[in-house]
């Protein structure tokens, strides 16, 4: 398992690469990888991690989200390695959610994302998968897929007031809902 002090952090240089694809799935290092991300994501408490946060520049993430103490409203669903993946079409609706990052603690912030997404990928097992995304997991996707892209969610912020501390959020957003 990757010790959660390998989680590279805000102002760490790799966290602003555009990672790389992903040539062999069924090389060992790629499924060790996948393995040692689902256990990192679920120890922090996360809903999502993509290998450029363990400083991996490749293009893979897992999507793993579950209601946890960070997330508490989030749905329930198999932690799932989307690797090589792309957005093929996507909604005009676009909705503000908060945000956190296992890179970015102790800050959230109000993401504008679109709705739903068409996506591909490829799965653990080489096979193409393609999947309608809407609503959080949607969400999820697009801030994993923006670290391939060497981007936070605090790029997209809208303005420094749509930003919280974590002690604010989880008093003022968590236990309003
Ligand atoms: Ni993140």
């Amino acid at each position: 398992m990757i010790d959660q002090s390998a989680i590279i952090q805000l102002g760490n240089p790799k966290l602003r690469q555009k990672a790389a694809w992903v040539e062999n799935i069924q090389d060992e290092k790629i499924k060790t990888l996948i393995d040692d991300l689902i256990a990192t994501v679920d120890q922090a408490n996360g809903v999502g991690i993509a290998a450029p946060q363990v400083a991996e520049s490749l293009r893979l993430f897992i999507v793993a989200s579950r209601p946890n103490a960070r997330y508490p409203d989030a749905p329930e669903m198999n932690p799932t390695a989307m690797i090589n993946p792309q957005i093929i079409s996507h909604s005009s609706e676009v909705v503000k959610g908060w945000e956190g990052c296992l890179s970015v603690p102790g800050i959230r912030g109000l993401v504008p994302r679109y709705q739903t997404i068409t996506v591909e990928y490829m799965d653990r097992n080489g096979n193409l998968q393609t999947q309608e995304l809407t609503g959080f997991v949607a969400r999820i996707f697009q801030h994993e897929y923006d670290h391939l892209e060497g981007m936070v969610f605090l790029d997209r912020v809208e303005s420094t007031e749509e930003l919280m501390t974590e002690a604010e959020y989880q008093q003022r957003i968590v236990n309003q809902t």
